[in-house]
C-alpha cells in the first residue's frame, strides 16, 4: 500500500485531485469509480475547480458510485444519486447518462443487485475507484462480517453506520435501514484505489487497516489483497499508526 501522508484536509483533497484528474487526463475515456459521505466532498470542489479552468474534460467518462440508500430516490436530498448530482455531475460536463448509482427504488431489490453487477462488468472495471472509509472499517456500505467474495448486495445498515451519518438527515428514524452497494469483491476488481481517510474519528480504523490482519470483520483490510491502493491521509487520521 503507497501512503500519502498530508497535514489537513484542504491537502488531502488537492492530492486526491491530482491523482484522478491525471487519470482522466491519461485516459479520456477512464472509467471512474466514486464514493459519497463528507470526505470526497473537497475533492469534487477541486475537480470542479480544474474542470472550470479547463484542466479536465469529462465527456468520454463514465461513472460508477458505490452504492445507494434503500428508498430513496434522485428526488430525495440524502440520497447518493442527488448527492452526486449535485456535488459533481452538475458542475462538469459529463453524461449523465454515463453515470450509474444503484436504484434504492427498485421494486425487486435482488434484480436491482444483479444488474448492477452486470453494469459494473460492461462498464467497468474502474480505471481508478475513490473510496471513503467508516469507523468501523466499512467500504462502500459493506458492513463488518461481509464475505470478501461478495459482489452487488442490500445490506441492513449497523447502527454505528446509521449513527454516523444521521448527521444528513433530519432525525435518526429517517435514516435508512438497508442499502444496495457493491460488494467487497466487485470493489476489488478496479484497477486502482484511492483511499482517503481525514479527522481523529478516522484514526482507529487506519491503525487497524495498517497494522492489523486480513479480517471479514474488517471490511477495509481486503484492500490489503489489491496490488494497487493509494492511501491518501492527514495528520489527524494517521495519529495512532
Ligand atoms: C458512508 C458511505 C461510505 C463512506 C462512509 C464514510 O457510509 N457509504 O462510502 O466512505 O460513509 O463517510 P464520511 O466520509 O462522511 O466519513
Amino acid at each position: 500500500m503507497k501512503i500519502i501522508e498530508v497535514h489537513n484536509y484542504d491537502q488531502l483533497s488537492k492530492k486526491a485531485c491530482e491523482i484522478i484528474e491525471e487519470q482522466v487526463m491519461v485516459k479520456h475515456d477512464s472509467v471512474l469509480g466514486l464514493a459519497t459521505g463528507s470526505t470526497p466532498l473537497g475533492t469534487y470542489k477541486e475537480l470542479i475547480a480544474g474542470y472550470k479552468e479547463g484542466r479536465t474534460d469529462y465527456r468520454h467518462v463514465s461513472t460508477l458510485n458505490l452504492d445507494e440508500y434503500v428508498g430513496l430516490g434522485p428526488q430525495d436530498p440524502q440520497s447518493y444519486r442527488h448527492f452526486m448530482n449535485e456535488q459533481f455531475f452538475r458542475s462538469i460536463n459529463v453524461n449523465l447518462e454515463n453515470t450509474y448509482i444503484p436504484n434504492g427504488k427498485a421494486v425487486d431489490l435482488q434484480d436491482e443487485c444483479e444488474r448492477y453487477e452486470k453494469v459494473i462488468e460492461q462498464v467497468g472495471p474502474p480505471d481508478l475507484q475513490l473510496l471513503g472509509i467508516g469507523e468501523n472499517g466499512h467500504i462502500g456500505f459493506n458492513e463488518p462480517g461481509t464475505p470478501f467474495q461478495s459482489e452487488t448486495h442490500v445490506v441492513q445498515l449497523a447502527d454505528s453506520t446509521r449513527q454516523a451519518n444521521a448527521r444528513f438527515f433530519q432525525s435518526m428514524e429517517d435514516v435508512p435501514t438497508m442499502a444496495v452497494t457493491m460488494g467487497i469483491r466487485s470493489i476489488l476488481k478496479s484497477k486502482k484505489i484511492v483511499l482517503l481517510a481525514s479527522g481523529e474519528r478516522k484514526a482507529q480504523a487506519i491503525d487497524q487497516l495498517i497494522n492489523g490482519y486480513l479480517d471479514e470483520q474488517f471490511p477495509a483490510s481486503s484492500l490489503k489483497e489489491h496490488s494497487d491502493i493509494t492511501l491518501i491521509v492527514d495528520e489527524d487520521a494517521y495519529a495512532e499508526v
